[in-house]
């Protein structure tokens, strides 16, 4: 058995669909563990692009399995949604994709509550997917939730429903309506319960690759705090999101040439000038999921160094370096100046980050097209220069770039 995790170590969206695809021909089984359908994840194959927002995106490759974790909230009818686009574009998901019972749903309640919070101004707005996302695991862990395996037992789940709803305060008439639209789900869904525990743990023969979603920068706990989404984007949340009760061989962190975030909350290196628009429209940064603009900036080293602390990763894949090509320099943020102090940590708190002051170092950029290099000596010496700056201040290899998104755009070294 070998078994290799990709995590985005930014604030997510850093081409994590395109080295889990990169990677996916070796794997039997590709994962997803935390996170819902607000991920977007980007695959191009040719003239098609693919948009995974649940479904792992290994099921791309004919025979391999995918799994959806006990980690991860599902919105039956837009998972039903996806796949029936899958399927129309030929995919098969007949044994070959299975869901643990544990994971939670996302009811419409929950999307209804996500969309209230974030049209009140009195509450901190995150600027969230509107996914119900945030209602769904605060359930959770309030012991308040539905589980995918409820949904095959009717009195059991017509008892949770009462009990859901009188905690929030809808009216109790509503557990029939709510009833009656997850039974339209429930048959179509039932092949695909699975022990999702049993599968991983006895996969002695197999290669397991878990798709990280969203970015430690998110993370419910490391992230920056309030600013964040609801699950454990970090690699512990592996463990807690499959049961998969092994240590990972591979923890493979992506990081993109520059930063970006969607939503809310502090972005140090932020550029709110014409390069940060320039990076915009060359890396074609608007979100996946929900066609926001993002906001560009500079690679953050101190972020970077922080988030491949905290998941212990092994190496990093660098992607869109592409995107970088034409700027006659290139900043890297390698500390911060918070007060009168200058700090390389990153701050526990938002309100620090917030204040935070990147200190740059600059280095001299490339012009050539890079999007044909497929050997790692014949990128610009000036690009190699660039990253192993980034790989000396955070002391892991680069081992893999993406110089696009097609599969054969990639270097590994
Ligand atoms: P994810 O959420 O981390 O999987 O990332 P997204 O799919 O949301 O965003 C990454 C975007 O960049 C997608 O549109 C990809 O097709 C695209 N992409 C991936 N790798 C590269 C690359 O190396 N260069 C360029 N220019 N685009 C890339
Ligand atoms: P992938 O997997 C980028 C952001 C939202 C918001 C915050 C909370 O494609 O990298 P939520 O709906 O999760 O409660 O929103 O998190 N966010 C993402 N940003 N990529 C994602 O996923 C994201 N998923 C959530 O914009 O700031
Ligand atoms: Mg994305």
């Amino acid at each position: 058995m070998s078994s290799t995790a990709v995590l985005g170590c930014a604030w997510g969206d850093e081409a994590k669909a395109k080295i889990v695809d990169v990677l996916a021909k070796d794997a039997d089984y590709v994962v997803r563990f935390q996170g819902g359908n607000n991920a977007g994840h980007t695959i191009k194959l040719k003239d098609k692009k693919f948009v995974f927002h649940l479904v792992p995106s290994g099921i791309l490759y004919p025979g391999k399995t995918c799994l959806i974790g006990s980690g991860v909230v599902i919105d039956p009818f837009q998972l039903l949604a996806e796949m029936d686009g899958l399927k129309a574009q030929g995919i098969s998901f007949e044994n070959r994709f299975f869901i643990d019972p544990r994971a939670q749903i996302v009811l419409p309640l929950h999307c209804e509550l996500d969309g209230k919070a974030e049209a009140d101004s009195k509450q901190t707005n995150i600027g969230t997917t509107k996914r119900g996302i945030g209602p769904c695991y605060s359930d959770a862990i309030a012991r308040y939730g539905i589980r995918f395996g409820d949904l095959f037992d009717k009195k059991y789940l017509t008892e949770r429903l009462e009990n859901i709803i009188r905690y929030h305060n809808y009216p109790i008439s509503d557990v029939s309506i709510v009833l009656e639209k997850l039974e339209q789900v429930t048959e179509q869904l039932r092949p695909f319960l699975k022990q999702i525990p049993y599968l991983l743990n006895e996969a002695d023969d197999k290669n397991i690759l878990f798709e990280g979603a969203q970015g430690t920068l998110l993370d419910v706990t490391f992230g920056t705090y309030p600013f964040v989404t609801s699950s454990h984007t970090s690699s512990g949340g592996i463990a807690i999101g499959t049961g998969f009760g092994k240590k990972v061989d591979r923890i493979v962190g992506i990081l993109k040439s520059y930063y970006t975030r969607v939503g809310k909350g502090p972005f140090p290196t932020e550029l709110h000038d014409e390069i940060g628009n320039r990076i915009r429209i060359q890396g074609n940064e608007f979100g996946s999921t929900t066609g926001r603009p993002r906001r560009c900036g500079w690679f953050d080293a101190v972020a970077a160094k922080y988030t491949s602390m905290i998941n212990g990763i092994d190496e990093i894949a660098f992607t869109l370096l592409d995107v970088l090509s034409g700027f006659d320099t290139l900043k890297i943020c390698t500390a911060y100046k918070i007060g009168d102090i200058i700090t390389n940590e990153f701050p526990h708190s938002a309100k620090d980050l917030e204040q935070a002051i990147p200190q740059y170092i600059e280095l001299p950029g490339w012009n050539d097209d890079i999007t044909g290099i497929t050997e790692y000596n014949k990128l610009p010496i000036n690009a190699q220069k660039y990253i192993a700056k980034i790989e000396e201040i955070i002391s892991k290899n680069v081992t893999i770039v993406s110089v696009g998104p097609e599969r054969g755009q990639t270097i590994f070294r």
